[in-house]
């Protein structure tokens, strides 16, 4: 809307409040753009600048306490805008705006499904494979899982399934992880404990991008090595979504990269494989729809998100084995918790992260000098931007006791209160 206005002859001011999260927005719903929709509701905005005045021609349809222009249309032309973002969960009526324009002004009939997505995908990996063999990287997600679902119905057992142990993952997750393939799912997998190759490489690393960086080489490393024994193979299936591609590259524009997630901007160039993304048009709630289309249990599907990199971006400072065990107890208590009382699924993500600072305390008669663990708990549609979750009072005060008191290592807890953006939601 701002490059629009901008081209069109309109002008684009800084705002004088920045505005970020919520916002009220009052359109003219009698517009095509939100016929049916009440007279105000809420919508999420994040923006610094505004269209201070519409270019010529245009009407403003929308308005909002901060943006003199919230939304404006110029329908002969058939151009439209909009300055808040009608595609994540917190705008209420996003997906009946979105429905309004690409139904009643583009003209769409609204066919694609996820149904359509798996026999269009299925097809279109049969054609790109032909009868080549494919490596698929599991990381125990839902996405991964997805991946090579899709690419088993297209293949059949010209498909290997590889689940790498980088040492960094949560407790039990991958004796986890082979019980739901093996039993539930029906998948091969091969398995490679790399633990101790990953844990040589991130020693002595505090920087975030360089421990991204060090992950998803060592990760290509290993697949290399598995693929050697198990190959030939000419394709690497990975489970990208299109959030790992919109904040790790620039697709349209000069929007700075904000961090590399290893399964995009951490792969070596010299790569041997071709890559299968096959869900990396696809936002995470979309890929959950997939999955339960493809005979995924529910309460898989329903797993929280998980970073590739792992424990390695909740640890701040080093990443040592003692840390790792601090946080995996911390982890699990945070989430047999948040299980307990009902959240896990109400939440995007809900976690604990441990900070490199120490801070006295006291526990019976003794000082203490301990690390401090921040839980962060957040809401939100597709990873992109993201809200802190106000949670009971008894549920913080229950994890952070139990945090406190079990984990020998830890003696404050404290609650990330900050919303997506202007943080992000895993600390590094
Ligand atoms: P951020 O921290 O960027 O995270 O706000 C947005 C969402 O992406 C997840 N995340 C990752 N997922 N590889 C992944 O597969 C990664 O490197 C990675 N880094 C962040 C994060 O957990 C959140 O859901």
């Amino acid at each position: 809307m701002q490059a629009m206005t901008d081209a069109l002859g309109g002008a684009v001011l800084p705002a004088p409040q920045r505005e970020y999260g919520s916002a009220v927005v009052r359109p003219e719903n009698e517009r095509v753009m939100f016929r049916g929709l009440p007279d105000s509701f809420k919508v999420w905005a994040s923006h610094g600048d505004l269209v201070a005045t519409a270019p010529p021609g245009f009407s403003i349809t929308a308005t909002s306490k901060n943006a003199p222009v919230a939304a404006m249309e110029h329908a002969d032309r058939g151009l439209y805008g909009l300055l808040f973002h009608p595609e994540v969960v917190h705008t209420e009526h996003g997906s009946d705006i979105l429905e309004n324009f690409a139904r009643e002004i583009c003209g769409c009939v609204g066919d694609w499904t996820m149904t359509s997505f798996v026999q269009e995908t299925v097809e279109h990996i049969q054609e790109q494979v032909g009868e080549s063999r494919v490596l698929c990287a599991l990381s125990g997600g839902v996405d991964s899982t997805v991946v090579a679902l899709l690419l088993h119905r297209a293949i059949g057992d010209r498909l290997t399934c590889i689940f790498v142990d980088n040492g960094v993952l949560r407790a039990d997750e991958a004796a986890e992880v082979r019980q739901r393939f093996s039993e539930k799912l029906g998948l091969p997998v091969a398995f490679a404990d790399a633990s101790q190759l990953f844990l040589e490489r991130l020693k002595g690393v505090t920087d975030p991008e360089e421990k991204r960086m060090i992950i998803g080489k060592a990760f290509i490393e290993v697949f290399e090595t598995k693929a050697g024994e198990l190959g030939p193979f000419k394709f690497l299936a990975q489970g990208t979504l299109y959030p790992d591609v919109i904040e790790s590259v620039s697709v349209v524009g000069p929007s700075v990269p904000i961090k590399s997630h290893h399964n995009v901007g951490g792969l070596p160039i010299e790569m041997q494989f071709s890559l299968i993304e096959p869900v990396r048009q696809l936002f995470k709630d979309e890929v959950r729809q997939v999955g339960i289309e493809l005979g995924v249990d529910e309460a898989f599907v329903w797993r929280q998100p998980f970073p590739g990199p792992g424990l390695a971006v909740r640890i701040l400072g080093e990443v040592t084995p003692d840390r790792l065990r601090l946080l995996r107890e911390a982890d699990a208590i945070v989430t047999k918790e948040i299980r307990e009382a009902g959240w896990y699924r109400k939440v995007w993500q809900s976690f604990p992260v441990l900070l490199p600072i120490r801070s006295v305390g006291v526990m019976g008669d003794e000082r203490t000098y301990e690390y401090t663990v921040a839980i962060r708990v957040v809401q939100s549609l597709d990873g992109m931007t993201a809200d802190w979750v106000p949670l009971p009072a008894e549920l913080l005060s229950r994890m952070s006791s139990r945090i406190v008191n079990e984990v020998k290592g830890i003696n404050r807890v404290v609650y990330d209160i900050t919303s997506k953006p202007p943080s992000t939601i895993e600390w590094e």
